[in-house]
Formats: C-alpha cells, sequence, structure tokens
C-alpha cells in the first residue's frame, strides 16, 4: 500500500462542492497531469476546455439533465476527442493525412487517449484533495455543446469533469468481484459462472444501496444494468460523430 494506491481505491464520485474555485496552480498540475498519461503513437489526440463562464457553465447543466453540480463546483473541464490539430498537420507538412485521420480506428485511439488523459487528472485532483465527477450528460445534446464550446470538426465533446472541494464525505460503490473481472490466459464464458458470481454482487450492492438510504432503495447491479440497457440513448450519436467528420471509414 502506498499513498497512490490509496487514492485510486479511495475514489467516489462526489456531487456537491464548496464555493471554492481551484487555484490557476492546481487547474495546471491537473492538466499537466492529464497530458503525461501515454498516448497512442505520441499523437495526443484530446483537448481539454476548461469552463468557467457562469452562463456557460449553467447552460452546460441544463443541457446534461439538469446536473446541479456541472454549475457549482470549483472548476469544469470538457474533455474532447481532438482530430482537428492533426488535419492542421497535415496541411503544415503537405501531407494528405485525412483518409487516416476519418477513419474507425483514429476514432478509437482519440476516444483512449481522451479517457486515459481525464483519468490522470481525476486522480491528480483526488491526490490534493479534491472530489470528482465525470458528466457523460453532456452528450445528451452535443450539437448544443459544440456551439457553446465553439469546438470544430472533428472535435468531440466526450465528457466534463466538475471538480472542487467536497461539501460531504461520501461512501465508496463496491465494484464486481476481482474473478469476474479478472480472466487468466482465457475469458471465461461460461454463463453459469458469470450469473453465480452476479447474484452475490447483487447481494453486495443491494447491502450498499440499503445502508445508503435507511432501507429505502434496494437495487441490484443486474436490475438496474437491465434497466438501463433496455431503453435505447443517444441514438443520435452515430450520425452526429460523422457529421463531425470522425469514424468514416
Ligand atoms: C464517462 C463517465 C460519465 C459519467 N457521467 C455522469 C453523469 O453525467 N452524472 C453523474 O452524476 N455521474 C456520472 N458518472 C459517474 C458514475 O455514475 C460513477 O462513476 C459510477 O456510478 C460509480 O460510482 P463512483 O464513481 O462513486 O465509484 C460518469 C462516469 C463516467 C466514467
Amino acid at each position: 500500500m502506498n499513498e497512490m494506491i490509496e487514492t485510486i481505491l479511495n475514489h467516489r464520485s462526489v456531487r456537491s462542492f464548496k464555493d471554492e474555485p481551484l487555484t490557476e496552480e492546481q487547474i495546471k498540475i491537473i492538466i499537466s497531469s492529464a497530458q503525461s498519461a501515454s498516448t497512442s503513437s505520441y499523437i495526443q489526440a484530446y483537448s481539454i476546455i476548461g469552463v468557467t463562464d457562469k452562463k456557460k457553465k449553467k447552460k452546460l447543466a441544463e443541457l446534461a439533465g439538469n446536473q446541479s453540480y456541472v454549475e457549482l463546483n470549483g472548476h469544469f473541464f470538457v474533455f474532447c476527442a481532438d482530430l482537428y490539430r492533426h488535419e492542421v498537420v497535415g496541411k503544415m507538412t503537405g501531407k494528405d493525412v485525412i483518409s487516416s485521420i476519418e477513419s474507425t480506428e483514429k476514432f478509437m485511439v482519440a476516444l483512449i487517449d481522451t479517457a486515459l488523459a481525464a483519468q490522470n487528472a481525476a486522480l491528480a485532483a483526488e491526490s490534493m484533495g479534491l472530489g470528482i465527477c465525470y458528466i457523460g450528460g453532456i452528450r445528451n445534446n452535443l450539437e448544443q455543446v459544440c456551439k457553446i464550446l465553439k469546438t470544430p470538426d472533428r472535435v468531440i465533446p466526450l465528457f466534463g469533469l466538475a471538480v472542487g472541494y467536497p461539501n460531504k464525505e461520501t461512501t465508496k460503490k463496491p465494484r464486481l468481484p476481482f474473478e469476474h473481472v479478472y480472466h487468466e490466459n482465457e475469458y471465461c464464458q461460461d454463463a453459469e459462472i458469470y450469473m453465480k458470481q452476479l447474484e452475490s454482487y447483487d447481494q453486495v450492492v443491494s447491502s450498499y444501496y440499503q445502508e445508503r438510504t435507511m432501507g429505502k432503495r434496494k437495487d441490484t447491479w443486474t436490475g438496474q444494468i437491465a434497466n438501463m440497457l433496455e431503453r435505447q440513448s443517444r441514438m443520435y450519436m452515430k450520425d452526429f460523430v460523422q457529421s463531425k467528420k470522425m469514424n468514416l471509414r
């Protein structure tokens, strides 16, 4: 055990922040940490937009499904998959990079790069005693989000990251059992084993919710996930991504 592992294992999303902005220094450390993540072939296919304008934050909070903590936090970052600068690189060097930039592979590279950078940012913030919450809700209406943030083609805001000093202690959400997630040498495809593991995990999750809500909420993990997956969501995404000239071939 060391401090870094403790920070990682201590993660829980924070959804209520003190009215205390992050310092310039904290912001710089968070962004440098994000940028220190590994990046596929050194491509650095992401951008991070810090939103400080109150009106913009309010609008983003609404677009994200009225999530108040998008507006009320110490700082709000938006992590974007970004292949725009690579188009610029093509222009600078006189090379034809467009077919490659528009491929599914490069789209995946940009998604992976962005997620790795964001998680480094999140951990850096948490290691400084700050709380974080990722905000996928901004994908409810990306057309509007892109307008607010004035992003060009080949840039897709993927999620926000609300950061700030936590208002209260929250509890840690139990994760899937180790054996369920970690396979050795080959993937375990035995659905019976999977179901047994999930049944015991359901009990853990159900007790977690009951304790947290004084018995009011009894959800299981499989119930919650099945309910979520039963409904389609953000089905505009494929067309939207392609309209931004990504994932075209
Ligand atoms: C990409 C991403 C998007 C998320 N979007 C939201 C969101 O819009 N609103 C929210 O309250 N939590 C959001 N979360 C937080 C998850 O709900 C949370 O991580 C999950 O329930 C596990 O809880 P924990 O982070 O407290 O361990 C998001 C997490 C990720 C990774």
